[in-house]
């Protein structure tokens, strides 16, 4: 076996070993009752948060094939991490009033910006693209919802 062979091969049964090593899933229940029950998105715009957003800001996410990956699931977890502590829909009825309108602005904030669904969740996950339009329903169902 020549040097760069070995080479190749101690990479392979590396990267096979390092397999096993798996981060541990946020697959909690949704729990959106309270938020949609007050923010009353449409059906639409519900779809959108859904394919969009809840897979980093609620406790369950909806895991695609790739996530079995390492290192590649150390990287989507830690977005899923962040992502819940910026923001969590799960835990809407924990949020005062306060918390809740602050919470709604950073949407608008972030939609506006083009911020959000993260560009990396975009190029590996295709529902979660978002045209104008549909960032613009955000947007207005975010503004609707916080005058309430
Ligand atoms: C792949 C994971 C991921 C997805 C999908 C995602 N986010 Fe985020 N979100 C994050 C992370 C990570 C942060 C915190 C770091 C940052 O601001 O970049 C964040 C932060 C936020 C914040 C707080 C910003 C702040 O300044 O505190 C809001 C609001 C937000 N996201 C809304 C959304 C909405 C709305 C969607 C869907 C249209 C969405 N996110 C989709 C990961 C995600």
């Amino acid at each position: 076996m020549s040097k760069f062979e070995k080479a190749a091969l101690t990479a392979v049964v590396l990267l096979l070993a390092v397999q096993f090593i798996q981060p541990e899933k946020n697959q909690g229940d949704y729990q959106l009752k309270s938020f949609l029950a007050e923010t009353q998105p449409s059906n639409t715009v519900k779809t959108m948060l859904f394919n969009a957003c809840f897979d980093c800001h609620s406790n369950n996410t909806q895991y695609p094939w790739y996530f079995q990956i390492t290192p590649l699931n150390f990287r989507i977890a830690h977005h899923i991490e962040e992502g819940k502590e910026h923001l969590n829909f799960s835990e809407w009825s924990s949020y005062n009033k306060d918390q809740k309108d602050h919470a709604l602005e950073e949407i608008i904030e972030v939609m506006e910006k083009k911020e959000m669904p993260l560009k990396t969740y975009v190029w590996l996950h295709n529902e979660g693209k978002l045209t104008d339009a549909q960032s613009q329903m955000i947007i207005d169902w975010a503004k609707e919802a916080k005058s309430k």
